[in-house]
């Protein structure tokens, strides 16, 4: 399983890339708001400069097309744009016309595996099932990343799976032995990921020893 970052933050992006893990990131408009004063086009650009992975980027329109023009003129920001397109009716459609001239998509707010199974025929590169808004309604979050994997798999389908919505470094593990194919993980999950206090404990050990041979 390949690691995306859910952020727009550029600080957060440019720690994480420095781990050598990072294969992509996604962004969605509250991550952008969350910015502030930001140009969306600009802070995608920077984005797309220092990750050379996949880079989603989200329409706002909710009319088919509307979606294809927002999409052409963010593709036009970088090859490594991914445009993400919500999972309706109009979204399908625009997914259809953008993957016939070539523009990755990635079809968003994927809330079960029939969704999924739609947004793959209709030609996305990538899903995101939102895990943890399921897990908020009382639901299995991670069944859905499962029942879409073996799906996927029955049916030879290329379509990506991105495990999105991600909570916690449990909901991570999950998604790798579900077979997705990426995680999008907060900068705070991924930083909760790395730590572990028997390996911190195990360096002072070594530390120590190492200062009291003779
Ligand atoms: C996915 O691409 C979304 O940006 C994201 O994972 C949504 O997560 P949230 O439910 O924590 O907002």
């Amino acid at each position: 399983m390949e690691f995306f970052i859910d952020t727009a933050n550029l600080d957060e992006i440019r720690e994480i890339k420095e781990w050598g893990i990072l294969s992509g990131v996604t962004t969605n408009p509250s991550l952008i708001a969350k910015e502030g004063d930001v140009e969306f086009e600009d802070v995608i650009k920077q984005i797309t400069e220092m990750v050379p992975g996949p880079i989603s980027a989200e329409v706002i329109s909710l009319e088919a097309e509307g979606m294809v023009k927002e999409a052409r003129e963010l593709a036009k920001i970088g090859d490594n744009v991914v445009i993400k397109i919500p999972m309706t009716p109009e979204g399908l459609s625009a997914v259809k016309t953008l993957s016939a001239e070539g523009i990755k998509t990635n079809v968003t707010l994927v809330f079960s595996a029939n969704q999924a199974l739609l947004a793959a025929r209709a030609g996305a590169t990538f899903v995101s099932p939102f895990v943890g808004r399921l897990d908020d309604i009382g639901m299995d979050g991670m069944q859905l990343v499962k029942d879409i994997a073996d799906i996927f798999k029955i049916f030879n389908i290329e379509t990506k799976i991105i495990s999105a919505s991600i909570r916690h470094p449990e909901h991570v593990l999950a998604a790798a032995k579900a077979g997705s194919d990426i995680a999008t993980v907060p900068y705070d999950v991924l930083k909760k990921m790395v730590k572990h206090p028997k390996t911190d404990e195990g360096i002072e050990r070594f530390l120590a020893d190492w200062e009291s041979r003779n």
